[in-house]
Parts: C-alpha cells; structure tokens; sequence
C-alpha cells in the first residue's frame, strides 16, 4: 500500500549525489520529494521547514555536510577541515534551537578531526558511514521510544499530541507518534486527539496525515480546544516530542506544549515527553538557557489565509517554541529507557555511556 508512511522522510540518494526529503511544506495536499545538491539548499530547506522535527533536521544536515565533503577539492588537511568547518557552521545557523542538529554536525566534525592520518578521501568516506549511521539509528532510538512508550498506555486509551512528532519528523516512527505506530503494528487501537499547532500547522497537516495512513482514530482539534477535550474524560496522557531537554527535565518544543502541560496538570491528565537521548543536552541546567527561535511575522497575520487576516502595521509575537517546566511533566521517555522525576538524577543514569 502506498501511503506518506511508505515515504522516506530524509535519505541520502548516492547514485545521485543528493539529500532526498519530502517536501513538508506541501504535505498533505502534495506529496513531493526534493533533491538537495547543495550546502545552500540544504540550509534554506531546513529553515523553510521543508525537512523539520528535531532528528530529521540533524539527519538532514548530517548527510548535507557529507555532501558538501565530498566537493572540497584538496589534498591539504587544513584545507580541508576549515572548509568543512565553516559548511558546518551555516548549515548550524539554519534554527537555532533544535539541539540534535549541532548535536549531529559536531559528531560529523569529530569523525573528521580524529584521525589526521587519512587521506581526504578516506575521512570523506568515513563521513558518508557516520551520516548513514546516525539515520540509521535514529531509527533505532525511535522504535525503543515506541516500545518505552507503550508501557504507559493501554489499548483503547485516548492520547492527545501537539505539533508533529511522528515519522515526518524523523527517519521512522517518530518519537511522541511512535508508541502509536508500534501498538498499530501489534493490532492496537488508539483515538488521537491532534492539536492543529498555530501557527504552521504540524498538527493538522502532518500528525493526522501520518496517523490515518496508519489506520488510527484520529480528531483534530483547534489549539484552544484541548481543554475541553480533556474535560470530557478523552485523554488518558497526553504526548509530545522535544527539541531540547536540559539537565534539569526542563523540556522545549513546538510552542504551545507548555500551556498543554498545564492543562494536563489541572485535569490529573499525565504529560509524557518522548525524545531520543541525541535531544537530551546535559550541557544546560535549565529551559533558561534554550534559544528559542523567532519566526516570520507573516506566518500568524496571513499564512494559510486566502487574505490577511491581520491590520497591516499589528505588531506579532512568533516564538516557535516553548519550554514545559520539569515540574509538570511524568516523564520523559527516551530510548535508554523512562526518566522520572527528579530529573537531574535520571537524566544522568541515562545518559551514561
Ligand atoms: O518547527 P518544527 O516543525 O521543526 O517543530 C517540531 C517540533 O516541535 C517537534 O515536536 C520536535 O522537533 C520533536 S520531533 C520528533
């Protein structure tokens, strides 16, 4: 059956010498893939959201400074390293607050500086394996988030998510969606409750997308209906991805999580946070220390509008993410397995070596 989940959401296409993505920002009314040859693309696709979701983007930027290796021509090492570097920085300068993307560029970065001794094609061609790797087990840490994940919930329950962090946001499964996709796989039935996600939609666009392909019992609702959904007794626990943890469970995604969060507290609902340990930045104390990235003003007054819907002049506030304080999330499941609370211990036990 070909459905969007049949479709890779980031790939490297080495016949072709590109990145491959699904062009997101077209979804669902259109299902196109992109070929990315160069550094440039790769930086402007990532920030016009046509590849997005914390993994994919440290994916995609992976197999882009590949990409960008392998058309340095040098012979000389330092040569080689400061070019490399400086594609690095840009494609990083892309969002700002996902961790998992310089979290994968510096593990490129590193692959490259260990050994000194290789030819330039050799590091290039430990380049081209550590960003197969690293989609490879994304896939990985996806599925055990899934497996994790499902020990929280029972078949029938109502799950309620915010933005999308499904597949499309990842290489497979998602994280936040992939409990969902494994109990599939196993015959469970769940009813999923989508926030549309204001401003770009992830919710509406891409969450019930992926999940219908799927088969689930997917509602989408209005951002502002979530309260009432969960008084009606629908929401067994409500989860959501990450783009950024910090060391205390402080945990930052798509804005508007936060006040679910909230809601979720009053209403005695559990708040689960699902993310791999590559969006875990022991490295910060606190939710303070996350830059949150500001977005364009014309993404709330006229996107998505036949016409503007907004007094030309308004001033606009368009934070696209927010920080849930550790207080009111149960826990953050995690391909090593659930951290609870507190968090600045179960957080370090995890992310041992
Ligand atoms: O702006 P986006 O669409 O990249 O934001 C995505 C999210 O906030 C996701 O919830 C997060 O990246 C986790 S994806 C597994």
């Amino acid at each position: 059956m070909n459905n969007i989940l049949t479709y890779e959401t980031v790939s490297l296409d080495e016949k072709d010498n590109s990145l491959l993505i699904l062009d997101q920002t077209r979804l669902p009314n259109e299902i196109i893939t992109l070929h990315l040859r160069d550094t440039d693309e790769i930086r402007q696709a990532i920030y016009t959201l046509q590849v997005r979701g914390a993994p994919a983007i440290g994916i995609a930027a992976a197999f882009g400074l590949y990409l960008a290796a392998k058309n340095i021509r040098t012979d000389d090492y330092s040569e080689f390293m400061a070019r490399l570097h400086k594609a690095k920085e840009y494609l990083n300068s892309s969002r700002p607050t996902a961790v998992n993307l310089s979290w994968a560029l510096n593990r490129m970065e590193n692959i490259a500086l260990t050994d000194n001794s290789k030819s330039i094609p050799e590091i290039v061609e430990l380049l081209r394996r550590e960003s197969i790797a690293i989609k490879s087990e994304d896939t990985q840490m996806c599925r055990k988030i899934g497996e994790w994940g499902l020990t929280l919930i029972h078949d029938g329950d109502g799950i309620l998510t915010h933005c999308n962090a499904g597949q499309l946001a990842t290489s497979k499964y998602g994280t936040a969606l992939a409990p969902i996709h494994l109990g599939r796989e196993r015959g469970m039935n769940f009813r999923v409750f989508c926030d549309e996600t204001r401003p770009l939609l992830q919710g509406a666009r891409l969450s019930t997308f992926e999940l219908m392909a799927d088969g689930v019992d997917t509602t989408l609702i209005c951002d502002n209906m979530a309260s009432q959904v969960m008084k009606n007794g629908w929401v067994n626990a409500v989860f959501v991805g990450c783009d950024r943890v910090a060391a205390n469970g402080d945990a930052c995604n798509k804005i508007g999580t936060s006040g679910v969060a909230i809601l979720a507290k009053y209403y005695g609902i559990p708040f689960y946070v699902l993310g791999p340990t590559s969006t875990i930045d022991m490295s910060i104390a606190s939710g303070n220390d996350i830059v949150i990235e500001q977005r364009e003003e014309k993404e709330v007054t006229e996107m998505w509008y036949s016409r503007r819907m907004a007094p030309e002049g308004v001033k606009v506030y368009n934070p696209a993410f927010d920080v849930t304080p550790h207080e009111l999330i149960a826990g953050i499941v995690t391909d090593k397995g659930i951290a609870r609370p507190p968090y600045t211990e179960s957080l370090k036990r995890i992310m041992l070596p």
